[in-house]
């Protein structure tokens, strides 16, 4: 396919219709830092229907105006990021029911509410519900909204009905396919928006744009010329406070059955026939799909497992839990293209900076075939030679590409330069949206291309459970905060 423009927001398109964001958990953690800040940014935007109102299921009990208080002063903003005046208007639009998530009594009271929002505005709005709370509370969540018939759209198609769904989705295959199984039970497809944010970051959707915009780098795209990728996903962060919901995934489920997965899709995949939102979901299903399955025999030589020091000892933390807090896969993809090129899988928490990457090394014709294959056996003086073209996801996002140069004077020696793109130079664009901020929105536009499809996840587990079953068998390495890398 020749360049041609991503699907784009296109702000004429944007819901003008009266919309209900119910959200289950508003006082959480995830609530506060992502989903609430880009709720307020769209706001600020302009970008949410005139009328609008947020509806929040909380435990707790409040008045309307401690309630606002408490989510004012918990939502993740930086100081003078917005106007104290706009958040004060965009508070006005919220109120509360409080309630035990298992309990029918509060769907009914939900109804009500919903029912006295939409009187209120004379017609049968837009409802969209928002799972912010640990996914062993779907189930009942989902059963209650169902009973209580919210997940029927308005009778006159007025106005529609959607659920958005965090990750981690299910814990292994099974789990996964049985909440799949109740989603569809419950809800059509088109209502179902499966969350899995790194697939709405700008610099992770311009790995599909810079593939297939640029015709110089797609014909390389190939085991003939590329010798192995590294996907890198490190956070200077430890479980700052979320030990209790992190010590019962681990970093393979937090982060490696999903983010990095997904970075690994887009830089695996064929070229989509078309850029619509199913043939592109569809190609990023196939290249997880040819994931070659790790055995037990080879788990121990291509996955490791590690846990800062000082990790049992956050609260909420068992002193010996040995959940992991770092891994690292060397992961294999069956095709033409791919066949023996290794995809290393990595990522880790408190190490000494904030840095998710993907680099591609080229193959060089100075080094030996085969000399650049081992993750920590690479020779530097091969690994010196090759170019690379490293997509930065974040932070200080961008491109590059290390090329080599004459050195001037008289021998014909190299050394290496880059060329280098960021977005901070040249790509500050007003319509920029934050990642949950371009969620938000494309679940009001109905446009499902950045959720991850049922197909996606099946395969992403298919792939993860079975290194999971052997989990306990991998010793866990224990390493120092503030580290740069795992040996
Ligand atoms: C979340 C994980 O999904 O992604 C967190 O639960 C992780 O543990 C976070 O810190 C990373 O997301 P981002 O957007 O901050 O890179």
């Amino acid at each position: 396919m020749n360049a041609q423009p991503i699907q784009q927001a296109d702000p004429e398109s944007l819901p003008l219709q009266p919309t209900i964001f119910v959200i289950f958990g508003i006082t959480g953690d995830l609530a506060s830092r992502k989903l609430l800040p880009a709720l307020l940014g769209l706001y600020v935007k302009k970008q949410l229907p005139k009328r609008f109102a947020v509806i929040g299921i909380t435990r707790r009990t409040f008045t309307r105006e401690e309630f606002r208080e408490s989510i004012r002063s918990h939502m993740h903003v930086r100081p003078g990021q917005f106007k104290e005046e706009d958040i004060k208007h965009f508070l006005d639009h919220f109120s509360y029911e409080q309630g035990m998530f298992d309990d029918s009594v509060l769907y009914t009271n939900l109804a009500k509410s919903i029912k006295s929002v939409d009187d209120r505005w004379g017609q049968c709005s837009n409802k969209l519900f928002h799972l912010s709370v640990p996914p062993t509370l779907y189930e009942g969540i989902l059963t209650n909204v169902a009973g209580s018939s919210l997940n029927i759209p308005c009778a006159d198609g007025s106005g529609w009905t959607r659920i958005l769904i965090e990750k981690p989705f299910g814990n292994d295959t099974k789990t996964a396919q049985s909440l799949d199984k109740l989603l569809g039970k419950l809800f059509d497809e088109e209502q179902i928006f499966r969350i899995d944010h790194y697939l709405a970051k700008e610099s992770l959707q311009n790995i599909l744009a810079f593939r297939f915009a640029n015709a110089m780098f797609e014909p390389l795209w190939h085991r003939q010329y590329i010798d192995k990728v590294h996907i890198k996903l490190f956070e200077k962060v430890t479980v700052e406070g979320r030990g209790q919901f992190y010590d019962g995934v681990g970093a393979l489920k937090d982060v490696g059955q999903n983010h990095i997965l997904a970075m690994l899709a887009l830089i695996a995949m064929d070229e989509p026939k078309s850029f619509d939102v199913n043939a592109i979901r569809r190609e990023r299903a196939r290249a997880l799909d040819r994931l070659v399955p790790i055995s037990a025999r080879t788990l121990p030589k291509f996955v490791t497992k590690g846990q800062y020091e000082g990790y049992n000892r956050e609260p909420g933390i068992p002193a010996d839990s040995d959940t992991e807090t770092y891994f690292r896969i060397e992961a294999r993809i069956k095709s033409p293209r791919w066949k023996n090129v290794p995809f290393y899988l990595e990522s880790g928490k408190a190490f000494a900076e904030a840095k998710t990457e993907i680099d591609v090394y080229f193959k060089s014709s100075s080094c030996k075939p085969g000399n650049a294959k081992a993750f920590h056996g690479d020779d530097p003086k091969c690994i010196e030679k090759q170019n690379v073209l490293t997509f930065r996801i974040q932070p200080d996002e961008g491109i590059k590409v290390r090329f080599f140069v004459k050195t001037p004077g008289y021998s014909l020696a190299t050394e290496p330069k880059m060329l280098k793109f960021r977005y901070a130079d040249t790509l500050a664009h007003p319509d920029a949206l934050g990642d949950y901020e371009r969620l938000i929105h494309d679940a009001f536009i109905g446009d499902q291309s950045l959720f991850a499809s049922t197909d996606e996840i099946m395969a992403s587990w298919r792939y993860v459970t079975p290194i999971l079953e052997k989990w306990e068998e991998l010793p866990l390495k224990i390493y120092k905060k503030g580290v740069n890398e795992i040996e």
